[in-house]
């Protein structure tokens, strides 16, 4: 089983790149579980795939819970309720915390009932918010391939290249991790190949810029029918070349 991360600033295309990604995977090696851990979620909108409850409404739910019951089994039924069931891939909503206060007790439910579901797929995506919550808070406790996803653009670049200190810093043992540029078109990629060498940033790959995922996004439409566009014949290259590699 691969746990695979996707962080990066707001915007970029983490969601559309993992959905991207989970639908490769779920064709070539299902089943996969798909993690929306953004709390402005829209993974389930290009997957298709309807999040109605989800694992935050689970916990609140965790409240009326009598004396002497186990919090744990609990929220191992209602996580099962919270998970979306598809074809290869099924899908899960974090939601948003609710209420102030620490999130301690919360945060190891959660890390309990991913680790528990985790035994069912083969491969697990986690589409992140743009910063790093969930990961630092150690909800997700171990990543193999953490994907950092940039635009182009220098902010961006500048982003994907902290996440990536902030990777070693918290000593995220994630056994890849690459910098995947997104929306790049052809008369961008020798002086973003210069400017990322000179960034020290190696490990890459690019993603190029496709308009039916722009018109889709504009639609509101899943992101289907993309399997011969330059941008997912990218994104499966990468599933080859990095995660299906990973022993
Ligand atoms: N390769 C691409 N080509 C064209 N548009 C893209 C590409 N990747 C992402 N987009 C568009 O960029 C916007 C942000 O993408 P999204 O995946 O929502 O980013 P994030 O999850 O990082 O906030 C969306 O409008 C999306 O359709
Ligand atoms: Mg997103």
């Amino acid at each position: 089983m691969t746990v695979i991360a996707f962080a990066g600033k707001g915007g970029v295309g983490k969601t559309t790149l993992s959905s991207l990604m989970a639908m490769h995977l779920a064709t070539v090696e299902p089943p996969v579980l798909a993690i929306d851990a953004d709390p402005n979620s829209n993974l389930g909108e290009k997957l298709g795939m309807d999040i109605g409850f989800d694992l935050s409404a689970a916990l609140t739910c965790l409240r009326d819970v009598p004396e002497g019951m186990a919090k744990h089994d609990v929220m191992a039924v209602k996580a099962r309720e919270a998970l979306v069931e598809g074809e290869g891939v099924d899908l899960i909503g974090m939601g948003r915390p609710q209420g102030p206060g620490c999130y301690c007790f919360a945060n190891s439910v959660l890390r309990d009932v991913l680790s528990m579901m985790a035994e069912s797929y083969r491969h697990i995506l986690i589409d992140n918010e743009a910063g790093m919550e969930h990961i630092s808070r150690g909800t997700v406790s171990s990543i193999d391939v953490l994907i950092v996803v940039s635009d182009p653009g220098m902010a961006g670049l500048r982003a994907a290249s902290r996440i990536m200190d902030l990777a070693e810093e918290l000593e995220i043992a994630a056994t890849r991790k690459l910098l995947l540029v997104n929306s790049v078109t052809e008369d961008m990629r020798p002086a973003l190949r210069e400017r990322l060498t000179s960034m020290g940033l190696r490990d890459y790959a690019f993603v190029p810029f496709e308009h039916d995922i722009r018109s889709l996004n504009m639609e509101g439409m899943p992101l289907v029918g993309l399997e011969q566009s330059a941008a997912y014949q990218a994104v499966a290259r990468l599933c080859d070349r990095i995660i299906l590699s990973v022993p």
